[in-house]
């Protein structure tokens, strides 16, 4: 049997990147599909683009409100009749530094990712304790928030926090077995890195011990694996996908 039949996953963020791999790899195995992203319409063609019919559908959310949070939840569980997986993806940089780095710039990043991912977190956790049936809830950080990048202090501040807040979250929902873990990326080929200076890019490239980018459909594999009951005694946990780097 597939790894998610019969189960909903939400993905926010997921009308492109990593986010929409993420969709895709739970799609083929099987789960209902809820893509999220800030872009309505991009989310409704996403979702379209997934090619299961009515097992998938684009919902517009803005992950920094609370409000858009909830009526992403309450989308899902109309749609489809339950919330299992939840992924919190969307993310934005401001890169600059602090000499040069606004409180608007600040104030969007820890918007977007810190307080994102927290309403995201207890949303999710609360749909799925009501049901109490358990559930996977997957926090996207970087490898940013680990060593820290430069220009990126908000950005690093943010998926370090990611962590904390994930570990914290899973030592209070995993009595009702709702699981709250976290993947960590390393430097990843989408839209969002395409844009990054080519001597940036090498010199990162230099850290990584397979020696590559790595792809999106990477990434989902290792969301797979929480989101799935492959993972049932993993909560609270941090998976690395960075090709080696800065281990
Ligand atoms: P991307 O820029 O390709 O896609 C991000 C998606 O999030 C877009 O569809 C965008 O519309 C959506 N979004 C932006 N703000 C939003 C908001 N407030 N509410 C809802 N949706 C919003 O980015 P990518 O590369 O796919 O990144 C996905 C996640 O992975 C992010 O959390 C990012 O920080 C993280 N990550 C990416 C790495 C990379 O190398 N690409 C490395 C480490 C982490």
């Amino acid at each position: 049997m597939a790894l998610l039949e019969g189960r909903t996953a939400a993905i926010t963020g997921s009308a492109q990147g990593i986010g929409y791999s993420i969709a895709q790899a739970l799609a083929a195995e099987r789960a209902n599909i809820v893509i999220a992203d800030i872009n309505e319409d991009a989310a409704k063609e996403a979702a379209a683009g997934l090619g299961i019919g009515e097992r998938a559908i684009g919902v517009g959310a803005n992950v920094a409100e609370g409000a858009d949070i909830d009526n992403l939840i309450g989308a899902t569980t109309e749609a489809f009749g339950s919330l299992d997986v939840f992924v919190n993806n969307a993310g934005i940089t401001r890169d600059a530094t602090m000499r040069k780095m606004t409180e608007d710039m600040f104030d969007a990043v820890i918007g977007v990712h810190l307080r994102g991912t927290w309403l995201g977190t207890r949303a999710a956790s609360q749909a799925m304790r009501a049901q109490d049936s358990g559930g996977s809830i997957i926090n996207i950080s970087s490898i940013s928030g680990k060593v820290g990048l430069l220009g990126q202090t908000n950005y690093s501040a943010a998926k370090a926090g990611i962590v904390g807040l994930t570990k914290a979250a899973a030592k209070e929902v995993g009595f009702a077995d709702v699981r709250v873990n976290s993947v960590m990326p390393g430097l990843i080929r989408t839209p969002m890195t395409e844009s990054m200076r080519e001597d940036i890019k090498e010199a990162r490239l230099k850290e990584i011990a397979l020696g590559r980018m790595g792809e999106s459909a990477e990434i989902a594999q290792a969301v797979l694996f929480l989101a799935s009951d492959m993972s049932s005694y993993i909560t609270g946990a941090v998976i690395e996908v960075t090709g080696g780097r800065h281990m």
